[in-house]
């Protein structure tokens, strides 16, 4: 089958976000730079790492690992390529470099971070530190590697509240999603669990646009719907949803369910990737975009391969590695540790 044949035999089936319906015409225009892109990464040994809410051209045409931001840093943590291209937001980026100091990381991106890394620095979490003497710091992965070496330990949307439930301590502070930190608080008293979180002032763009009535009205057009939501939702949102998961957790559930129909309160791109995956489940609702992951092309993605510019290439500072990278470690070893293994902190 020709590249145009196999992309079109995906991209036909995406109606939700960034391009879709794609026609035939469109598959054979992309064709040449998926197959430059492609034999460019043989000849570097290079892997691309593609988040779900790139857009699907780039997963389906040249990604090599597609995943959550848990998953992607795990992928980056085992590969044997020379070059990694990071096709999502920078922060993700600096993690697979601080994961990997010898390989060179390229993000396509056209910005350095998101609303959410961009909200806090490493200037302010001393400053919190020097507040909170007592408390463990936790940081959201979406942070710089600088806020990172600052902090104790980091967590994903799909580990966050075991984390925070297994770390031998009950003082928190969390930054920088504060909706996320509030559903954190919840979840801990759903559970029975006395811990005092404190919290950052700062919030997703695209997850905070999420509106309950919007969500009520769905509800009544379509009484078997499954509402899926993103833990950076507010809380309002997740007190509707069927099910709260990261955006990997939410495709595991739609492959594991049969439902009339579902409502995926995250990013687009989720919605377009569940299509390709499972053409015959139906997704209702808005479709809301990240212009941050987005911003990613196939062109970008060639350009860094063929000719990169300094800019393009993640680099990170020698002072921050060594704690940055205690921070991602810690966040491996406590989501991957079994609830029996928990300390107690006795
Ligand atoms: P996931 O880890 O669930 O993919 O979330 C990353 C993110 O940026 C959500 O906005
Ligand atoms: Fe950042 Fe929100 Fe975009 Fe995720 S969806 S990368 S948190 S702005």
């Amino acid at each position: 089958m020709s590249t145009a044949e196999l992309l079109y035999q995906e991209l036909q089936h995406v109606a939700f976000g960034s391009g879709g319906p794609f026609s035939e015409k469109q598959c054979l225009d992309m064709a040449p730079i998926v197959d430059e892109i492609n034999a460019l990464k043989k000849e570097k040994n290079a892997v691309i790492l593609a988040h779900y809410y790139v857009d699907p051209q780039i997963i389906s045409g040249v990604g090599d690992f597609v995943g959550d931001s848990y998953k992607l840093a795990k992928d980056a943590k085992g590969t044997n390529a020379d070059i990694i291209v990071f096709a999502a937001v920078k922060f993700m980026a600096e993690t697979a470099k601080v994961l990997n100091p010898d390989k060179t990381v390229f993000v396509p991106s056209k910005y350095n971070g998101c609303s959410l890394a961009d909200a806090v620095t490493d200037v302010d979490v001393r400053r919190l530190k020097a507040e909170f003497p007592e408390h463990t710091f936790v940081c959201y992965i979406n942070t710089t590697a600088a806020v990172k070496a600052e902090c104790d330990v980091c967590v994903t949307s799909s580990n966050v509240y075991d984390i925070i439930e297994r770390l031998p301590t009950d003082k928190i502070y969390f930054l920088p999603d504060r909706l996320m930190g509030l559903n954190v608080r919840d979840e801990l008293a759903r559970r029975g669990v006395k811990k005092d979180v404190q919290l950052y002032d700062a919030t997703c763009y695209v997850h905070e646009a999420f509106d309950v009535d919007r969500v009520e009205k769905l509800r009544g057009k379509y009484p078997e719907v499954r509402v899926l939501a993103h833990p950076e939702c507010a809380p309002d949102i997740i007190a509707k949803a069927d099910f709260v998961a990261s955006t990997k957790g939410m495709m595991q559930y739609l492959q594991d369910t049969d439902y009339e129909a579902y409502l995926l309160l995250t990013e687009c791109g989720l919605a377009s990737r569940a299509e390709i995956e499972m053409p015959d489940k139906k997704f209702v609702g808005p479709c809301t975009e990240c212009r941050y992951m987005k911003s990613n092309t196939l062109e970008d993605i060639l350009r860094v391969l063929k000719q990169p510019d300094n800019d393009d290439r993640v680099e990170i500072d020698a002072s921050v590695r060594d704690g940055a990278l205690a921070c991602i470690e810690n966040m491996f070893k406590y989501a991957e540790m079994k609830p029996s293994d928990a300390p107690t902190g006795d």
